[in-house]
C-alpha cells in the first residue's frame, strides 16, 4: 500500500435520520434542498455570501466579497459593520429587546438573567469604562476570567469599541497568561478576584500579578469581584470593574469597523511548540458564526441553547458569546464543572432552564457514560430537541449512548468539525436534512470545500484515507498568525499550495460523508497499514466496560509500530489481564487482527488538554518508555501522568 494514504478500518453503517416531526418544522428540511444550497454557495460565492450578509447591520455595504490572493483572503471588501451592535443593538428596537439573551448559572447555585436590553448597557457602560482607560481601536486586551456574564460583557466591549481581544483559559497559570500577553503586546488585562471551580477558588488575579511583573506592555487590570477572596490591588496599575462601570454612561454608539478590522487573537497550542496567536477579523467571523448558529443549531426564537465550552476556548466565542447573540438566541452560560455538586450538575440545569439544544464535547460525553445513566435519567430533559458535539471524533457507541440516553432518541445529534482556525463550523449534518452516520461530521458547509488529499495532492478515492484539506476561502476562516503571516503560511498552506491544510486525517465515504480519524501526527503504522488512531479507539470503546480508550504507536521491530491502548473502565470494573486479553481478542474481531494492540495498559484517567483532548503525544512517549517531552502547559492535569508512570513501574 502506498505510504500516502490511511488505511481506514471503521465498519461503522448505522443511520439516523431526523423525524419526520423535527424535519417539518427545520430551517433545511431535505437533503437536496442542503445540496442545491451547498451548490449554489461554491457556484456563485458572490451572490451566496452577499445574500447571506444581508442579514447583518453594515453602516457601508461590502463593495467585493471575496479578495483571495493565497494564503491571503479579505471578505466583505469595502464593508463598515460592528459585531457588537450585530449582537446587541439590532435586537433592541423588536421583540427581542426584552428576550433573556444570556441565562447564567453560577456553581454555587445562584442565577442571573440579562435581556438583550440589559446586556447592552452593560456592554455600552464597560466600552466606556475601557475608552475611559485610553484602551481604543487596536489595542490589545487580555481576558483571564471564568464563566461569568461580564466575561462575555469584556469581549462584546472589545469587539464594540474595536480593541482586539485575547481570551485566556482560566484554567492556565501565570507563565502562560504571560506569554500570550507578551505575544500580543497587550494594553490591558482584564480578570477576577477570584472564580469558582469544583467548590473552591482558583485565584485568578494572584496568577495575573505574577503574570504582569513581566508584561511591560500592560499599563491597566481590571478586576471583577466574583469570590471575595484577598487580593492585592495596585494603585494606579489595578481598577475595580464595579466602581469603573458606576461611573461610565449606560450609552454608547458603536463606531463603524472595516470589515477586515481585527476582532481577536485566540491561542492554540497545536500539538507543538510555541502557541500559535490566531487572528480572526470582523466581518467574515460574523457572518460565518451567524450562518453556522442559524443552520446547525436550527435555532428559533423560543430555544433555550446551551453549549458547555468555556469562553477560553473558540467554541466559547463563536457559539456562547457571538453566533448566538447574533441570532437574538436566548443563551446559557455555566460557571462551573460538570460534577459540582455531584454529576448530576448539567441534567439539572437543563431541566431548571428548560434547554432545549445541547452542545458539548465528546470528552465530556465520555465522562457522562462513566459516571453512569442514573444521573440523567432522573431529570426530565423533554425540553431537549437537537444535541451537538465537537472537538474530537465522537466513538460510535458514544454517540449512540448520548443520543439514547441523553437524547431520549428522539434528538438528532450535530457532530461538528471545525478548528480554532476555521472560526466557525466547516463541517456538520444539518440535522432537519440529513441522516446521521454515528462518528462522522458528514458533510461540508455552505461555502467549505472541503477536499481529501494523498500526499501529491491528487484526490483520495472514496473510502481511502488521505489528508484534509479546504481549497478555497470561507469567511470566517483565520487571516494569519498574530504577527508571523511566514508561520501562517508554513503551517497551513505549505503542503499543497493555496491549500489550506488542517492537519487531520479522514476520508470520505460512498455518500460524501467526512469520517474524521484523528490528528496526521497521531497516526500508526502497523505492518504497512497506515491507521487513524480514532478508528482502533472507537472499537474498544464499543466494548461494554470501556469508557474511554487513546491508543498510540511505539516502535516494534517486525510490525513498524505497534499499538498500544490506555483504556478507562467504566465505573465498577476492575482491571484484569483476561479482561486485556478480551479487549484484544474484540478489536481483532472487529476491525482485523492486524489492529490487535500489543498492550492494554489500564488507567484511571489518560492526560488530555485543557480543552479535553487526548494528549497522545505525551501517551506515546510513556508507552515507548521514554521521559515525556515537548510543551506540557496546555496538559490540564500532570497528576495523571505521574500516575501513569507509576502503574508503569508497579
Ligand atoms: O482534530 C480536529 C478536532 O479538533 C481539532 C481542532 O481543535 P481546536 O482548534 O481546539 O478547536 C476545537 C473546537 C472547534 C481539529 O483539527 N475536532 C474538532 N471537532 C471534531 C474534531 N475531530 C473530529 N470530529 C469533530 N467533530
Amino acid at each position: 500500500m502506498s505510504e500516502a494514504t490511511i488505511e481506514s478500518v471503521s465498519h461503522e453503517n448505522r443511520v439516523f435520520p431526523p423525524s419526520e416531526e423535527f424535519s417539518a418544522q427545520a430551517r433545511i428540511s431535505t437533503r437536496e434542498q442542503y445540496e442545491a444550497l451547498y451548490r449554489r454557495s461554491l457556484e456563485d460565492p458572490e451572490g451566496f455570501w452577499r445574500e447571506q450578509a444581508e442579514a447583518l447591520h453594515w453602516f457601508d455595504a461590502p463593495e467585493t466579497i471575496v479578495e483571495w490572493k493565497p494564503p491571503f483572503a479579505k471578505w466583505f471588501v469595502g464593508g463598515t459593520t460592528n459585531l457588537a451592535y450585530n449582537c446587541l443593538d439590532r435586537h433592541l428596537d423588536g421583540p427581542r429587546r426584552n428576550k433573556a439573551a444570556i441565562i447564567w448559572e453560577g456553581e454555587p447555585g445562584d442565577i442571573r438573567v440579562l435581556t438583550y436590553f440589559q446586556l447592552h448597557r452593560e456592554v455600552c457602560r464597560f466600552a466606556n469604562a475601557l475608552e475611559g482607560l485610553g484602551i481604543g481601536k487596536g489595542d490589545r486586551v487580555g481576558i483571564y476570567m471564568g464563566m461569568v456574564p461580564e466575561a462575555a460583557i469584556a469581549m462584546l466591549a472589545c469587539a464594540r469599541i474595536g480593541a482586539v481581544h485575547s481570551v485566556v483559559f482560566g484554567g492556565f497559570a501565570a507563565d502562560a497568561v504571560r506569554d500570550r500577553m507578551n505575544d500580543a503586546q497587550a494594553k490591558a488585562v482584564i480578570t477576577q478576584d477570584g472564580a469558582y471551580r469544583r467548590g473552591s477558588v482558583v485565584a485568578l488575579k494572584a496568577q495575573v500579578d505574577a503574570a504582569v511583573e513581566q508584561c511591560p506592555s500592560i499599563e491597566h487590570v481590571i478586576v471583577l469581584r466574583r469570590t471575595q477572596n484577598e487580593i492585592e490591588m495596585r494603585e494606579g496599575r489595578d481598577h475595580d470593574w464595579h466602581e469603573l462601570v458606576a461611573n461610565s454612561s449606560s450609552t454608547h454608539q458603536a463606531p463603524a469597523l472595516d470589515a477586515e478590522h481585527p476582532l481577536f487573537i485566540l491561542y492554540t497550542s497545536g500539538s507543538t511548540g510555541k502557541p500559535k496567536g490566531v487572528l480572526h477579523s470582523t466581518g467574515g467571523y460574523m457572518v460565518g458564526t451567524y450562518l453556522t448558529s442559524r443552520y446547525v443549531f436550527d435555532l428559533r426564537e423560543e430555544d433555550t441553547y446551551w453549549c458547555t465550552a468555556d469562553v477560553g476556548w473558540v467554541t466559547g466565542h463563536s457559539y456562547i458569546v457571538y453566533g448566538p447573540l447574533a441570532n437574538g438566541a436566548s443563551a446559557v452560560m455555566y460557571e462551573g464543572a460538570p460534577n459540582a455538586p455531584d454529576p448530576g450538575r448539567f441534567w439539572s440545569i437543563i431541566e431548571r432552564h428548560g434547554v432545549s439544544i445541547f452542545y458539548t464535547a465528546p470528552t465530556a460525553v465520555r465522562a457522562f457514560v462513566k459516571w453512569g445513566d442514573d444521573w440523567i435519567t432522573k431529570h426530565d430533559l423533554s425540553s431537549l430537541r437537537l444535541l451537538g458535539t465537537v472537538g474530537e471524533p465522537i466513538n460510535p457507541e458514544v454517540w449512540v449512548w448520548y443520543r439514547n440516553v441523553v437524547g431520549g432518541g428522539r434528538c438528532p445529534i450535530v457532530d461538528t468539525y471545525w478548528q480554532t482556525e476555521t472560526g466557525s463550523i466547516v463541517m456538520t449534518p444539518l440535522p432537519g436534512a440529513v441522516a446521521a452516520k454515528p462518528g462522522s461530521c458528514s458533510l461540508p458547509f455552505f461555502g467549505v470545500s472541503a477536499k481529501v488529499l494523498r500526499e501529491d495532492g491528487t484526490e483520495a478515492d472514496t473510502n481511502e484515507g488521505g489528508l484534509l484539506c479546504i481549497d478555497r476561502p470561507w469567511p470566517s476562516m483565520l487571516r494569519t498568525v498574530w504577527g508571523d503571516d511566514e508561520r501562517y503560511k508554513q503551517q497551513y498552506f505549505s503542503r499543497f499550495e493555496g491549500k489550506y491544510f488542517t492537519g487531520d486525517g479522514a476520508r470520505r465515504d460512498e455518500d460524501g460523508f467526512f469520517w474524521v480519524v484523528g490528528r496526521i501526527d497521531d497516526v500508526v503504522n502497523v505492518s504497512g497499514h497506515r491507521l487513524g488512531t480514532a478508528e482502533i479507539e472507537s472499537s474498544l470503546v464499543a466494548h461494554a466496560l470501556v469508557a474511554e480508550a487513546a491508543v498510540v504507536g511505539i516502535p516494534d521491530e517486525f510490525t513498524g509500530q505497534a499499538l498500544v491502548a490506555f483504556v478507562t473502565l467504566k465505573s465498577g470494573n476492575t482491571p484484569s489481564p483476561e479482561l486485556a486479553d478480551e479487549l484484544c481478542q474484540h478489536v481483532g474481531a472487529e476491525i482485523g487482527k492486524f489492529a490487535r494492540p500489543k498492550r492494554i495498559r489500564f488507567a484511571d484517567a489518560v492526560p488530555k488538554t485543557r480543552s479535553g483532548k487526548i494528549m497522545r503525544r505525551l501517551l506515546r512517549d510513556l508507552a515507548a518508555g521514554k521521559e515525556a517531552h515537548g510543551d506540557m502547559t496546555t496538559l490540564e492535569d500532570i497528576g495523571v501522568l505521574a500516575q501513569l508512570r507509576e502503574h508503569e513501574e508497579g
